[in-house]
């Protein structure tokens, strides 16, 4: 790599793994504060956290879309595209596709393929860290549970990615 594909490989990492997983994060802490019976079942039966950490990135999807320019001719559904047109993937759009995922504006921490979701993209461009971002909030999680820690939310969250918590001991 020279200095400047170097650098931007770089600032990819840095942007790519900060924003997501403190959405994540912070996403989870809201859904399972709106959602008591799923936070029960998570301390109940923490061997669930992992399956609960796909759910989050699902439902909180924290990248919403990506763009494409399109290399060839194609048609998708019955949309044609042509060569060179600029294509949005709506990431967000198809975690709630229930064509695909039965009741999709659920979140139940124990659903059936909870793998099955765009959040990290899809194909030879599919996020590099992807491992990395299911890693960190399975062991928040894990330690929260062991540590019994309850981090409650205290208002209502004022923008799309911003959560008002505070930890209760
Ligand atoms: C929940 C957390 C995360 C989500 C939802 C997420 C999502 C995504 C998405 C949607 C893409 C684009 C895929 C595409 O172009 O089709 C991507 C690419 C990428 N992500 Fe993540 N990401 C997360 C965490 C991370 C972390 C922790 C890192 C690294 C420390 C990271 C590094 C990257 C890099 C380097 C790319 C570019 C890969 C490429 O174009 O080949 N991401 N991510």
């Amino acid at each position: 790599m020279d200095s400047r594909e170097f650098l931007g490989n770089l600032i990819l990492l840095i942007v790519g793994g900060n924003d997501t997983t403190r959405n994540s994060i912070s996403g989870g802490l809201l859904f399972m504060n709106q959602n008591p019976s799923e936070l029960r079942k998570l301390r109940d039966s923490p061997m669930l956290v992992s399956s609960a950490v796909s759910v989050i990135i699902r439902y909180q999807t924290p990248i919403a879309r990506m763009r494409r320019d399109a290399s060839a001719d194609f048609i998708i559904g019955a949309k044609q595209i042509r060569k060179g047109d600029k294509v949005v993937m709506w990431y967000i759009s198809g975690n709630r596709d229930d064509e695909f995922i039965e009741n999709t504006n659920s979140f139940v921490i124990d659903r059936k393929n909870v793998r099955q979701h765009l959040s990290f993209g899809f194909g030879v461009h599919r996020c590099v860290g992807r491992h990395l971002a299911e890693l960190q909030p399975k062991i928040l999680w894990e330690e929260m549970l062991n540590g019994r820690l309850n981090v409650k939310l205290v208002g209502e969250p004022c923008g799309s990615h911003q959560t008002v918590c505070a930890v209760i001991p």
